[in-house]
Protein backbone atom coordinates (compact mmCIF):
# COMPACT_ATOMS: atom_id res chain seq x y z
CA UNK A 1 0.00 0.00 0.00
CA UNK A 2 2.76 2.29 0.64
CA UNK A 3 4.63 1.71 -2.43
CA UNK A 4 2.03 2.52 -4.03
CA UNK A 5 1.33 5.57 -2.43
CA UNK A 6 4.48 6.71 -2.89
CA UNK A 7 4.78 5.67 -6.51
CA UNK A 8 1.38 7.44 -7.47
CA UNK A 9 2.49 10.91 -5.80
CA UNK A 10 5.77 10.50 -8.26
CA UNK A 11 3.50 9.98 -10.78
CA UNK A 12 1.33 13.06 -10.04
CA UNK A 13 4.15 15.19 -9.94
CA UNK A 14 5.18 13.96 -13.31
CA UNK A 15 2.07 14.50 -14.78
CA UNK A 16 1.41 18.30 -12.97
CA UNK A 17 4.78 19.11 -14.63
CA UNK A 18 3.88 17.88 -17.80
CA UNK A 19 0.56 20.27 -18.07
CA UNK A 20 2.54 23.37 -16.50
CA UNK A 21 5.21 23.06 -19.36
CA UNK A 22 3.05 22.62 -21.82
CA UNK A 23 0.92 25.25 -20.43
CA UNK A 24 -2.47 23.01 -21.26
CA UNK A 25 -5.78 24.03 -20.90
CA UNK A 26 -7.84 20.87 -22.60
CA UNK A 27 -6.21 17.16 -22.30
CA UNK A 28 -7.73 13.60 -23.80
CA UNK A 29 -7.74 10.38 -21.72
CA UNK A 30 -7.94 7.40 -24.31
CA UNK A 31 -8.35 3.97 -22.35
CA UNK A 32 -7.88 2.79 -18.78
CA UNK A 33 -8.03 5.66 -16.80
CA UNK A 34 -6.16 5.96 -13.18
CA UNK A 35 -8.18 7.99 -10.86
CA UNK A 36 -4.64 9.48 -9.22
CA UNK A 37 -3.15 10.43 -12.64
CA UNK A 38 -7.11 12.01 -13.21
CA UNK A 39 -6.88 13.86 -10.38
CA UNK A 40 -3.45 15.57 -10.44
CA UNK A 41 -3.66 16.58 -14.06
CA UNK A 42 -7.26 18.23 -12.94
CA UNK A 43 -5.53 20.26 -10.39
CA UNK A 44 -3.10 21.40 -12.12
CA UNK A 45 -5.01 22.71 -14.81
CA UNK A 46 -6.61 26.23 -14.76
CA UNK A 47 -9.67 26.96 -13.54
CA UNK A 48 -10.62 26.71 -17.33
CA UNK A 49 -8.91 24.00 -18.02
CA UNK A 50 -10.85 20.71 -19.48
CA UNK A 51 -10.33 16.64 -18.63
CA UNK A 52 -11.88 14.79 -21.44
CA UNK A 53 -11.69 11.20 -20.44
CA UNK A 54 -12.50 8.41 -23.31
CA UNK A 55 -13.51 5.06 -21.48
CA UNK A 56 -15.16 2.29 -22.66
CA UNK A 57 -16.29 0.90 -19.19
CA UNK A 58 -19.21 2.78 -17.57
CA UNK A 59 -17.10 3.71 -14.58
CA UNK A 60 -13.35 5.09 -13.77
CA UNK A 61 -12.64 2.24 -10.60
CA UNK A 62 -13.39 2.12 -6.96
CA UNK A 63 -10.73 4.57 -6.27
CA UNK A 64 -10.72 6.45 -9.17
CA UNK A 65 -14.07 7.75 -8.71
CA UNK A 66 -13.48 7.92 -4.69
CA UNK A 67 -10.64 10.22 -5.82
CA UNK A 68 -12.64 12.24 -8.13
CA UNK A 69 -15.67 13.02 -6.54
CA UNK A 70 -13.10 13.93 -3.15
CA UNK A 71 -11.81 16.58 -5.50
CA UNK A 72 -12.94 20.28 -6.11
CA UNK A 73 -11.43 20.03 -9.69
CA UNK A 74 -13.56 17.64 -10.50
CA UNK A 75 -15.95 19.94 -12.86
CA UNK A 76 -13.07 20.17 -15.05
CA UNK A 77 -13.12 16.12 -15.94
CA UNK A 78 -16.27 15.19 -18.45
CA UNK A 79 -16.14 11.36 -18.58
CA UNK A 80 -17.29 9.88 -22.26
CA UNK A 81 -18.69 6.39 -21.83
CA UNK A 82 -18.95 4.49 -25.10
CA UNK A 83 -16.61 2.65 -27.73
CA UNK A 84 -13.41 5.06 -28.01
CA UNK A 85 -13.57 5.69 -31.97
CA UNK A 86 -16.87 6.53 -31.50
CA UNK A 87 -16.09 9.52 -28.92
CA UNK A 88 -12.85 10.34 -30.75
CA UNK A 89 -14.81 10.80 -33.75
CA UNK A 90 -17.49 13.15 -32.24
CA UNK A 91 -14.57 14.84 -30.92
CA UNK A 92 -13.33 15.81 -34.09
CA UNK A 93 -16.82 16.79 -35.22
CA UNK A 94 -17.08 19.49 -32.31
CA UNK A 95 -13.87 20.99 -33.62
CA UNK A 96 -12.11 19.81 -30.67
CA UNK A 97 -8.26 20.51 -30.10
CA UNK A 98 -5.89 19.23 -27.27
CA UNK A 99 -2.19 20.37 -25.67
CA UNK A 100 -2.03 16.80 -24.04
CA UNK A 101 -3.02 13.48 -25.32
CA UNK A 102 -2.64 10.60 -23.28
CA UNK A 103 -3.23 7.26 -24.38
CA UNK A 104 -2.92 3.90 -22.74
CA UNK A 105 -0.64 1.86 -24.68
CA UNK A 106 -1.52 -1.21 -23.46
CA UNK A 107 -5.26 -1.75 -24.78
CA UNK A 108 -6.30 -3.44 -28.25
CA UNK A 109 -6.76 -0.40 -29.81
CA UNK A 110 -4.47 1.75 -29.03
CA UNK A 111 -2.51 2.06 -32.50
CA UNK A 112 -5.66 3.05 -34.03
CA UNK A 113 -6.76 5.89 -31.76
CA UNK A 114 -2.56 7.04 -32.08
CA UNK A 115 -3.37 7.27 -35.68
CA UNK A 116 -6.97 8.93 -35.57
CA UNK A 117 -5.37 11.77 -33.11
CA UNK A 118 -2.85 12.28 -35.31
CA UNK A 119 -4.65 12.54 -38.73
CA UNK A 120 -7.55 14.05 -37.59
CA UNK A 121 -5.18 16.80 -35.74
CA UNK A 122 -6.72 16.44 -32.40
CA UNK A 123 -3.71 17.42 -31.56
CA UNK A 124 -2.19 20.75 -31.69
CA UNK A 125 0.64 21.99 -33.13
CA UNK A 126 2.60 22.68 -30.08
CA UNK A 127 1.31 20.00 -27.94
CA UNK A 128 2.03 16.42 -27.11
CA UNK A 129 1.05 12.83 -26.62
CA UNK A 130 2.00 10.55 -24.12
CA UNK A 131 1.56 6.95 -24.18
CA UNK A 132 1.47 5.03 -21.25
CA UNK A 133 2.79 1.54 -20.70
CA UNK A 134 5.58 1.24 -23.77
CA UNK A 135 7.53 -0.67 -21.85
CA UNK A 136 5.49 -3.15 -20.42
CA UNK A 137 8.56 -3.89 -17.72
CA UNK A 138 10.82 -4.10 -21.03
CA UNK A 139 9.08 -7.17 -22.40
CA UNK A 140 8.77 -4.55 -25.53
CA UNK A 141 12.79 -5.46 -25.84
CA UNK A 142 12.46 -9.20 -25.91
CA UNK A 143 12.89 -11.96 -28.12
CA UNK A 144 10.84 -14.90 -28.61
CA UNK A 145 7.50 -13.16 -27.11
CA UNK A 146 4.46 -14.36 -27.78
CA UNK A 147 2.16 -12.40 -25.46
CA UNK A 148 -0.10 -10.69 -27.50
CA UNK A 149 -0.44 -7.28 -25.59
CA UNK A 150 3.45 -6.91 -25.59
CA UNK A 151 2.81 -7.66 -29.23
CA UNK A 152 0.62 -5.02 -29.57
CA UNK A 153 2.82 -2.53 -27.94
CA UNK A 154 5.46 -3.24 -29.64
CA UNK A 155 3.82 -2.63 -32.88
CA UNK A 156 2.61 0.42 -31.64
CA UNK A 157 6.15 1.65 -30.70
CA UNK A 158 7.34 0.82 -34.20
CA UNK A 159 4.45 2.96 -36.00
CA UNK A 160 5.39 5.86 -33.33
CA UNK A 161 9.46 6.00 -34.55
CA UNK A 162 8.72 5.25 -38.12
CA UNK A 163 5.61 8.28 -38.38
CA UNK A 164 7.87 11.03 -39.99
CA UNK A 165 5.66 13.26 -38.48
CA UNK A 166 6.65 13.56 -34.74
CA UNK A 167 9.46 12.69 -32.72
CA UNK A 168 9.87 10.84 -29.40
CA UNK A 169 11.46 9.87 -26.40
CA UNK A 170 10.65 7.31 -23.83
CA UNK A 171 10.97 8.67 -20.26
CA UNK A 172 10.86 5.44 -17.64
CA UNK A 173 8.20 6.99 -15.71
CA UNK A 174 5.39 3.58 -14.58
CA UNK A 175 6.09 1.48 -16.87
CA UNK A 176 7.65 3.19 -19.99
CA UNK A 177 6.18 6.24 -20.62
CA UNK A 178 6.44 7.85 -24.90
CA UNK A 179 6.76 11.53 -25.01
CA UNK A 180 5.78 12.77 -28.91
CA UNK A 181 5.25 16.39 -30.54
CA UNK A 182 5.03 17.23 -33.66
CA UNK A 183 7.89 17.71 -35.72
CA UNK A 184 8.21 19.32 -38.54
CA UNK A 185 11.28 17.96 -39.92
CA UNK A 186 12.31 17.27 -43.76
CA UNK A 187 11.64 13.48 -43.35
CA UNK A 188 7.99 14.71 -43.01
CA UNK A 189 7.87 17.31 -45.27
CA UNK A 190 9.15 15.21 -47.90
CA UNK A 191 6.83 12.49 -47.79
CA UNK A 192 3.87 15.10 -47.63
CA UNK A 193 1.21 13.99 -49.99
CA UNK A 194 0.82 17.47 -51.85
CA UNK A 195 3.82 19.62 -53.00
CA UNK A 196 4.66 22.13 -50.06
CA UNK A 197 5.82 25.41 -50.66
CA UNK A 198 9.08 25.56 -48.40
CA UNK A 199 9.58 29.46 -47.85
CA UNK A 200 9.82 31.67 -45.19
CA UNK A 201 5.94 31.59 -44.22
CA UNK A 202 6.31 28.07 -43.82
CA UNK A 203 9.01 27.33 -42.01
CA UNK A 204 8.64 30.83 -40.26
CA UNK A 205 11.07 33.61 -40.76
CA UNK A 206 14.85 32.42 -39.50
CA UNK A 207 12.77 29.18 -38.74
CA UNK A 208 10.59 30.66 -36.08
CA UNK A 209 7.39 30.19 -35.27
CA UNK A 210 5.44 33.06 -34.65
CA UNK A 211 4.99 32.89 -31.06
CA UNK A 212 8.83 31.91 -30.80
CA UNK A 213 9.25 35.50 -32.74
CA UNK A 214 8.04 37.33 -30.41
CA UNK A 215 10.19 36.34 -27.36
CA UNK A 216 13.08 38.76 -26.28
CA UNK A 217 15.34 35.83 -24.45
CA UNK A 218 18.64 37.31 -23.67
CA UNK A 219 17.56 40.69 -24.26
CA UNK A 220 18.16 44.12 -22.07
CA UNK A 221 15.09 45.80 -21.39
CA UNK A 222 14.49 49.30 -19.06
CA UNK A 223 11.05 50.77 -18.68
CA UNK A 224 11.01 54.44 -16.84
CA UNK A 225 8.12 55.04 -14.89
CA UNK A 226 8.38 51.68 -13.93
CA UNK A 227 7.21 51.44 -10.23
CA UNK A 228 3.48 51.76 -11.12
CA UNK A 229 0.76 51.56 -13.24
CA UNK A 230 1.47 51.26 -17.35
CA UNK A 231 4.75 50.89 -16.45
CA UNK A 232 5.09 48.09 -14.35
CA UNK A 233 2.81 46.00 -16.72
CA UNK A 234 5.15 46.98 -19.43
CA UNK A 235 7.94 45.79 -17.11
CA UNK A 236 6.20 42.51 -15.99
CA UNK A 237 5.42 41.92 -19.65
CA UNK A 238 8.81 42.50 -21.15
CA UNK A 239 10.10 39.65 -18.22
CA UNK A 240 7.37 37.29 -19.08
CA UNK A 241 8.66 37.85 -22.65
CA UNK A 242 12.01 36.39 -21.57
CA UNK A 243 14.11 40.22 -21.25
CA UNK A 244 16.13 41.38 -17.77
CA UNK A 245 14.50 44.14 -16.70
CA UNK A 246 15.61 47.49 -15.29
CA UNK A 247 12.90 49.14 -13.36
CA UNK A 248 13.34 52.51 -13.17
CA UNK A 249 11.12 55.36 -11.07
CA UNK A 250 11.63 58.70 -9.52
CA UNK A 251 10.78 57.30 -6.49
CA UNK A 252 13.42 54.64 -5.69
CA UNK A 253 11.16 52.20 -3.23
CA UNK A 254 8.22 51.85 -6.45
CA UNK A 255 11.22 50.96 -8.41
CA UNK A 256 12.26 48.15 -5.89
CA UNK A 257 8.98 47.09 -5.38
CA UNK A 258 8.46 46.09 -9.04
CA UNK A 259 11.68 44.20 -9.56
CA UNK A 260 11.31 42.31 -6.45
CA UNK A 261 7.98 41.14 -7.78
CA UNK A 262 9.55 40.21 -11.21
CA UNK A 263 12.14 38.55 -9.25
CA UNK A 264 9.69 36.53 -7.52
CA UNK A 265 8.46 35.38 -11.02
CA UNK A 266 12.29 34.11 -11.89
CA UNK A 267 12.92 37.23 -14.11
CA UNK A 268 16.32 39.22 -13.74
CA UNK A 269 15.84 42.51 -12.61
CA UNK A 270 16.79 46.13 -11.10
CA UNK A 271 15.97 48.90 -9.83
CA UNK A 272 17.00 52.30 -10.58
CA UNK A 273 16.36 55.66 -9.43
CA UNK A 274 16.41 58.89 -11.74
CA UNK A 275 14.52 62.29 -12.62
CA UNK A 276 14.49 61.16 -16.50
CA UNK A 277 14.57 65.13 -16.95
CA UNK A 278 17.50 65.28 -16.10
CA UNK A 279 20.45 64.63 -18.04
CA UNK A 280 23.03 63.39 -15.66
CA UNK A 281 20.43 61.01 -14.22
CA UNK A 282 19.64 59.55 -17.63
CA UNK A 283 23.42 58.95 -18.27
CA UNK A 284 23.70 57.27 -14.78
CA UNK A 285 21.24 54.95 -15.56
CA UNK A 286 22.43 53.73 -18.80
CA UNK A 287 25.98 53.47 -17.32
CA UNK A 288 25.31 51.35 -14.98
CA UNK A 289 23.29 49.13 -17.19
CA UNK A 290 25.96 49.08 -19.50
CA UNK A 291 28.42 48.26 -16.49
CA UNK A 292 25.82 45.43 -15.20
CA UNK A 293 24.52 43.50 -18.25
CA UNK A 294 26.92 44.70 -20.84
CA UNK A 295 24.50 46.95 -23.62
CA UNK A 296 20.52 47.84 -23.53
CA UNK A 297 18.08 46.35 -26.53
CA UNK A 298 15.23 47.23 -26.07
CA UNK A 299 14.53 51.39 -24.37
CA UNK A 300 11.07 51.77 -22.60
CA UNK A 301 9.79 55.42 -22.61
CA UNK A 302 7.16 55.94 -20.28
CA UNK A 303 7.41 58.11 -17.92
CA UNK A 304 5.28 60.99 -18.07
CA UNK A 305 3.16 63.62 -15.79
CA UNK A 306 -0.26 64.68 -16.62
CA UNK A 307 -1.38 68.57 -14.88
CA UNK A 308 -5.08 70.16 -15.61
CA UNK A 309 -5.47 74.26 -16.16
CA UNK A 310 -7.44 76.03 -18.56
CA UNK A 311 -4.74 77.56 -21.50
CA UNK A 312 -5.42 80.82 -20.57
CA UNK A 313 -4.30 79.97 -17.35
CA UNK A 314 -1.62 77.30 -17.66
CA UNK A 315 1.10 78.60 -15.88
CA UNK A 316 4.82 78.11 -17.43
CA UNK A 317 5.71 76.32 -14.68
CA UNK A 318 3.36 73.84 -15.46
CA UNK A 319 4.23 73.76 -18.89
CA UNK A 320 7.66 73.48 -18.36
CA UNK A 321 7.13 70.79 -15.48
CA UNK A 322 5.25 68.59 -18.28
CA UNK A 323 7.94 68.94 -20.85
CA UNK A 324 10.58 68.51 -18.65
CA UNK A 325 9.38 65.20 -17.92
CA UNK A 326 7.13 64.22 -20.87
CA UNK A 327 9.38 65.22 -24.01
CA UNK A 328 12.35 66.69 -22.81
CA UNK A 329 13.01 63.33 -20.52
CA UNK A 330 11.94 61.13 -23.00
CA UNK A 331 14.10 62.57 -25.43
CA UNK A 332 17.23 62.09 -23.37
CA UNK A 333 16.32 59.13 -22.80
CA UNK A 334 16.07 58.37 -26.69
CA UNK A 335 19.38 60.05 -27.41
CA UNK A 336 21.23 58.42 -24.83
CA UNK A 337 19.99 54.70 -25.86
CA UNK A 338 19.98 55.85 -29.03
CA UNK A 339 23.86 55.86 -28.84
CA UNK A 340 24.49 53.02 -27.52
CA UNK A 341 22.06 51.40 -29.98
CA UNK A 342 23.32 53.03 -33.33
CA UNK A 343 26.56 51.36 -31.76
CA UNK A 344 25.65 47.83 -31.51
CA UNK A 345 23.41 48.22 -34.94
CA UNK A 346 20.06 46.84 -32.85
CA UNK A 347 17.91 48.38 -30.98
CA UNK A 348 14.10 48.92 -30.27
CA UNK A 349 12.44 51.93 -28.81
CA UNK A 350 9.11 52.30 -27.36
CA UNK A 351 8.17 55.66 -26.25
CA UNK A 352 4.83 56.02 -24.77
CA UNK A 353 2.72 58.74 -25.76
CA UNK A 354 -0.76 58.89 -25.36
CA UNK A 355 -4.08 59.25 -27.44
CA UNK A 356 -4.38 62.89 -26.48
CA UNK A 357 -1.87 63.12 -29.49
CA UNK A 358 -4.72 62.74 -31.93
CA UNK A 359 -7.38 63.90 -30.49
CA UNK A 360 -8.15 66.76 -27.76
CA UNK A 361 -9.72 64.91 -24.42
CA UNK A 362 -12.26 66.74 -22.90
CA UNK A 363 -13.90 67.89 -20.65
CA UNK A 364 -10.88 67.93 -19.14
CA UNK A 365 -8.22 70.81 -20.18
CA UNK A 366 -4.81 69.84 -20.30
CA UNK A 367 -3.21 71.85 -23.44
CA UNK A 368 0.79 71.06 -22.02
CA UNK A 369 -0.08 67.29 -21.79
CA UNK A 370 -1.93 67.81 -25.25
CA UNK A 371 0.87 69.16 -26.95
CA UNK A 372 3.59 67.38 -25.13
CA UNK A 373 2.38 63.89 -26.35
CA UNK A 374 2.03 65.51 -29.81
CA UNK A 375 5.68 66.21 -29.29
CA UNK A 376 6.46 62.36 -28.72
CA UNK A 377 5.04 61.76 -31.90
CA UNK A 378 6.50 63.74 -33.81
CA UNK A 379 9.98 62.62 -32.34
CA UNK A 380 9.23 59.20 -32.80
CA UNK A 381 8.19 59.64 -36.45
CA UNK A 382 11.52 61.27 -36.40
CA UNK A 383 13.76 58.98 -35.18
CA UNK A 384 11.93 56.16 -36.57
CA UNK A 385 12.67 57.59 -39.70
CA UNK A 386 16.13 58.84 -38.63
CA UNK A 387 18.13 55.65 -37.25
CA UNK A 388 15.82 52.89 -39.35
CA UNK A 389 19.07 52.02 -41.45
CA UNK A 390 21.03 51.79 -38.56
CA UNK A 391 18.79 48.99 -37.10
CA UNK A 392 17.32 51.36 -34.59
CA UNK A 393 13.58 50.59 -34.33
CA UNK A 394 11.60 53.45 -32.96
CA UNK A 395 7.64 53.52 -32.62
CA UNK A 396 5.37 54.64 -30.01
CA UNK A 397 2.08 53.50 -28.61
CA UNK A 398 -0.81 55.50 -27.42
CA UNK A 399 -2.91 54.35 -24.55
CA UNK A 400 -6.49 55.69 -24.45
CA UNK A 401 -7.66 56.61 -21.30
CA UNK A 402 -6.24 53.95 -18.76
CA UNK A 403 -7.31 52.72 -15.09
CA UNK A 404 -3.88 53.84 -13.10
CA UNK A 405 -3.38 56.24 -10.42
CA UNK A 406 -2.88 59.07 -13.14
CA UNK A 407 -6.52 59.21 -13.60
CA UNK A 408 -7.38 58.52 -9.53
CA UNK A 409 -7.01 62.10 -8.54
CA UNK A 410 -9.93 64.24 -7.28
CA UNK A 411 -9.92 66.44 -10.12
CA UNK A 412 -10.18 63.84 -12.40
CA UNK A 413 -12.18 61.14 -10.74
CA UNK A 414 -15.71 62.57 -11.51
CA UNK A 415 -15.02 62.44 -15.36
CA UNK A 416 -14.81 58.89 -15.95
CA UNK A 417 -18.65 58.31 -16.28
CA UNK A 418 -18.34 61.09 -18.88
CA UNK A 419 -15.43 59.06 -20.66
CA UNK A 420 -17.05 56.40 -20.49
CA UNK A 421 -19.74 56.89 -22.75
CA UNK A 422 -16.85 58.60 -25.15
CA UNK A 423 -15.56 55.23 -25.62
CA UNK A 424 -17.03 53.11 -28.14
CA UNK A 425 -15.53 49.90 -26.25
CA UNK A 426 -17.30 51.14 -23.24
CA UNK A 427 -14.93 50.77 -20.69
CA UNK A 428 -11.70 52.44 -19.65
CA UNK A 429 -8.28 50.02 -20.61
CA UNK A 430 -6.48 48.24 -17.82
CA UNK A 431 -2.85 48.15 -18.40
CA UNK A 432 -2.95 44.52 -19.52
CA UNK A 433 -4.37 45.92 -22.27
CA UNK A 434 -1.32 47.02 -23.43
CA UNK A 435 1.25 44.55 -22.68
CA UNK A 436 1.19 42.50 -25.98
CA UNK A 437 1.69 45.64 -27.67
CA UNK A 438 4.88 46.62 -25.81
CA UNK A 439 6.13 43.02 -26.56
CA UNK A 440 5.30 43.21 -30.44
CA UNK A 441 7.22 46.30 -30.61
CA UNK A 442 10.22 45.03 -28.73
CA UNK A 443 10.62 41.98 -30.68
CA UNK A 444 12.10 41.28 -33.91
CA UNK A 445 8.13 40.41 -35.30
CA UNK A 446 8.20 44.27 -35.66
CA UNK A 447 11.13 45.00 -37.33
CA UNK A 448 9.54 46.25 -40.32
CA UNK A 449 7.77 48.95 -38.00
CA UNK A 450 9.61 52.27 -37.34
CA UNK A 451 8.06 55.91 -36.43
CA UNK A 452 4.90 54.38 -35.70
CA UNK A 453 1.98 55.60 -33.63
CA UNK A 454 -0.16 52.57 -32.36
CA UNK A 455 -3.02 53.62 -30.21
CA UNK A 456 -4.73 51.38 -28.06
CA UNK A 457 -7.93 53.53 -27.26
CA UNK A 458 -10.98 51.25 -27.53
CA UNK A 459 -12.13 53.45 -30.29
CA UNK A 460 -12.30 56.51 -28.42
CA UNK A 461 -10.12 58.46 -31.03
CA UNK A 462 -12.65 57.43 -33.74
CA UNK A 463 -16.05 58.88 -32.27
N1 LIG B 1 -3.17 56.56 -17.38
C1 LIG B 1 -3.62 56.98 -18.54
O1 LIG B 1 -4.83 57.08 -18.77
C2 LIG B 1 -2.67 57.30 -19.66
C3 LIG B 1 -3.21 57.49 -20.94
C4 LIG B 1 -2.34 57.77 -21.97
C5 LIG B 1 -1.00 57.88 -21.75
N2 LIG B 1 -0.51 57.69 -20.50
C6 LIG B 1 0.94 57.83 -20.34
O2 LIG B 1 1.47 56.61 -19.85
C7 LIG B 1 2.62 56.85 -19.07
C8 LIG B 1 2.48 56.17 -17.74
O3 LIG B 1 1.28 56.62 -17.15
P1 LIG B 1 0.64 55.96 -15.86
O4 LIG B 1 -0.81 56.13 -16.02
O5 LIG B 1 1.21 54.62 -15.63
O6 LIG B 1 1.16 57.00 -14.77
P2 LIG B 1 1.43 56.84 -13.21
O7 LIG B 1 1.37 58.21 -12.64
O8 LIG B 1 0.55 55.78 -12.65
O9 LIG B 1 2.93 56.31 -13.17
C9 LIG B 1 3.98 57.09 -13.65
C10 LIG B 1 5.27 56.67 -13.00
O10 LIG B 1 6.29 57.51 -13.53
C11 LIG B 1 7.10 57.96 -12.45
N3 LIG B 1 7.66 59.25 -12.80
C12 LIG B 1 7.05 60.46 -12.80
N4 LIG B 1 7.90 61.41 -13.14
C13 LIG B 1 9.10 60.83 -13.35
C14 LIG B 1 10.39 61.30 -13.70
N5 LIG B 1 10.63 62.60 -13.88
N6 LIG B 1 11.38 60.40 -13.85
C15 LIG B 1 11.16 59.09 -13.64
N7 LIG B 1 9.97 58.59 -13.29
C16 LIG B 1 8.96 59.45 -13.14
C17 LIG B 1 6.18 58.04 -11.26
O11 LIG B 1 6.89 57.96 -10.04
C18 LIG B 1 5.28 56.84 -11.48
O12 LIG B 1 5.77 55.69 -10.85
C19 LIG B 1 2.74 58.36 -18.99
O13 LIG B 1 3.66 58.81 -19.95
C20 LIG B 1 1.35 58.84 -19.32
O14 LIG B 1 1.35 60.14 -19.85
C21 LIG B 1 -1.32 57.42 -19.44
Amino acid sequence: WLFFTVYSIIIGQVLRMFVHMVGAKRILLIGRLKGYSILALSEALPDDGKITACSVEPYLGGKSQEASDYSSHAKKISVKVGPIADTLEELVAVGEHFDIVFIDADQRNAVNDYHFVMDNHLLRMDGVICVENTLMKGQVYLENVSDENVLAVRKLNTVINSDPRVEQIILPVEDGMSVIRWSCTPAAVMESKKAVVKDDVFWGHNRCRILDRLRLDGKVAYVTGGGQGIGRAFAHALGEAGAKVVVVDLVLPKAEGVAEELSLKGIKSMALAADVSKPEDVQRILDVIVARWGTVHIACNNAGINMNSASEDTSLEEWDKTFNVNLRGLFLCCQAAGRIMLKQGYGKIINTASMASLIVPHPQKQLAYNASKAGVVKLTQTLGTEWIDRGVRVNCISPGIVDTPLIHSEDLKPLVQRWVADIPAGKLAQVTDLQAAVVYLASEASDYMTGHNLAIEGGQSLW
